[in-house]
């Protein structure tokens, strides 16, 4: 037996950079769940004193771990597509014609969802939520509370639906799209055609822009956790379905 510092050759550090970002994807998004699944219907239901004391003692710490969880995420995950694999294989990213593997398309479909999450976090629901904890500390907040907690709160129903598709192709990537389906360059054409489209109303719609901000028809999805965990599923079944119609 050998002891040697395996981890920091390519493939202890390929490994280790792997096991940081499910670390953080895991504190990240379990922390988005928590947010969705129990403070915002817990808040609902206590009286102002209270639902301002814990956003200002809780909800800001909570808030904390999941932004720099999601930098962190994005980060170890763009670094796994440029270190070298643990197999010797050259880095993901420079492979020449990945992005055209059955592997490039469901990561890229992945980090695709993952990307526009982290940018969710930083660009809406943070932007949003100082505004809302300024508010709870008395300070004075730079808009208006009920509208910039009404526009974190659609982003963050949003990337809830997203999350369960960006697992999906996130970890499938490795464990199950390489085994089926062999694409040519038109089918993946239709694929991203349809899958930009797909992304690009449901994001839109998070920002309000198809039907605006309220509770109108186009945000059903987002009015309560249950109704977004429901519409990330059948977001699942119409991804899968897509690939295998194409693929
Ligand atoms: C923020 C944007 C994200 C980017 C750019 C990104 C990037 C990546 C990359 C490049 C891989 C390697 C895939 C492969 O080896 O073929 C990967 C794997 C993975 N990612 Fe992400 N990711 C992101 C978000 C997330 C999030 C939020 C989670 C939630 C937990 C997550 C969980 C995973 C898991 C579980 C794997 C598979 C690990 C394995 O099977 O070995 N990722 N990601």
């Amino acid at each position: 037996m050998t002891l040697g510092l395996e981890i920091f050759h390519n493939y202890g550090l390929n490994f280790l950079d792997r096991w940081a970002h499910v670390l953080a994807g895991i504190t990240w998004i379990g922390l988005l769940y928590y947010f969705n699944f129990v403070q915002v219907p817990s808040f609902a239901q206590m009286d102002a004193a209270a639902r301002t004391n814990a956003i200002d003692k809780l909800a800001s710490r909570a808030l904390w771990w999941f932004r720099w969880a999601a930098a962190a995420t994005f980060g170890f995950g763009i670094l796994l597509g440029l270190i070298p694999e643990a197999s010797g294989e050259k880095a993901m990213f420079t492979r020449s014609g990945f992005f055209k593997s059955t592997e490039g398309v469901a990561i890229a479909t992945g980090m695709l969802l993952g990307i526009t999450m982290f940018v969710n976090v930083w660009a809406v629901i943070w932007r949003n939520q100082k505004i809302v904890i300024a508010n709870a500390r008395g300070e004075n907040p730079a808009g208006d509370p009920a509208a910039a907690g009404r526009s974190a709160t659609l982003a963050s129903r949003m990337n809830t639906i997203f999350s369960f598709p960006m697992l999906f192709f996130m970890i499938g990537a490795v464990h199950f799209f390489p085994q089926g389906g062999f694409d040519t360059g038109s089918d993946r054409a239709i694929y991203w055609a349809v899958t930009l489209v797909l992304w690009a109303v449901l994001e839109a719609n998070c920002l309000g822009l198809i039907g605006g901000k309220g509770q109108n028809l186009t945000n059903w999805i987002y009015e309560d956790h249950k109704r977004a965990i429901g519409a990330g599923l059948v977001l699942v079944v119409i991804w899968y379905a897509l690939w295998e119609i194409i693929f």
